[in-house]
């Protein structure tokens, strides 16, 4: 293997009490979709916000292309190029998906001395990246992002951070979860697509037919701790699920 894009060392984080994670390592590539599966509360949510800054870890260390790094915040991590999108989107339902796209960075311009939005701008941009980079046409840019169905709007998600060009590595978090199959397969296709554009992708999910649709490794979680990170096409459903629910319990 070639040096990770992101390399995770000895990641513990507690809160009070509750220790999250306990000494978590986790490597991800560009050009991988690395999956992090686990039961409820394994810490693969802690995990992620770890490395995109949302929680900083108690102890341990980050680094990315080698070079070590630390977040005091997400938008920090952000400026590294390395962004999430949640299951819970942030996005502003009673706008248009290039308003979101924009949001808090708006295009502006100049006219006769005054700065005024640039929203024809802000839409084409919004059209361009969705088709260049996501291959997702919405049938009108017009509508408020309420109207979108589960999987346009996350589309729209993954375009505000995908827009950001120093991006690197994207982080979705049960990105499925609500989507129905047809918008699930979408999903699934649009994660390889960034795949193949270099970014390394770490995919959480429930679900197992996904991880083994999209990933190339599947980093498995068990209450806090890293218990195996397998080769995706090397292992079975089977090897997973005991990974997960752990040897003993298993047998
Ligand atoms: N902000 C917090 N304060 C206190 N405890 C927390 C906090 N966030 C997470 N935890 C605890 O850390 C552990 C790991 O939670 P985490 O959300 O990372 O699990 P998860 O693997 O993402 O689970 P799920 O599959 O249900 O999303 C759990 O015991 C959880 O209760
Ligand atoms: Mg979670």
């Amino acid at each position: 293997m070639t040096e990770p894009l992101v390399k995770m060392r000895g990641i513990t984080k507690r809160f009070g009490g509750v220790t999250a994670l306990d000494n978590v390592d986790l490597d991800a590539q560009a050009g991988e979709v690395l999956a992090i599966v686990g039961d409820n509360g394994a810490g693969k949510s802690t995990l992620i916000k770890v490395l995109t800054g949302v929680y900083q870890a108690t102890s341990g260390e980050m680094f990315l292309d080698g070079q070590p790094i630390s977040f005091s915040s997400h938008a920090d991590a952000i400026q590294h190029g390395i962004d999430a999108v949640y299951q819970t989107l942030a996005l502003a339902d009673h706008l248009d998906p290039a308003a979101n796209m924009f949001l808090g960075n708006e295009l502006t311009k100049t006219i006769m001395g005054v700065t005024v939005l640039d929203n024809k701008r802000m839409r084409t941009e919004t059209e361009r990246v969705l088709m260049e980079r996501l291959g997702v046409q919405l049938k009108s840019l017009d509508a408020p992002t309420e109207s979108l169905s589960g999987g346009q709007r996350q589309a729209v998600a993954i375009a505000r951070a995908v827009y950001h060009d120093g991006l690197r590595v994207l982080v979705m978090d049960e990105p499925t979860a609500a989507l129905g199959p047809q918008e699930t397969a979408r999903t699934l296709k649009l994660i390889k697509t960034l795949k193949e554009q270099g970014l390394a992708v770490i995919l959480i999910s429930h679900s197992l037919d996904d991880v083994f649709d999209v990933s190339d490794r599947i980093h498995v979680q068990r209450r806090g701790r890293c218990v195996g990170v397998v080769k995706t096409k090397e292992s079975t459903t089977q090897d997973v699920l005991g990974l997960i629910v752990g040897a003993e319990e298993a047998a």
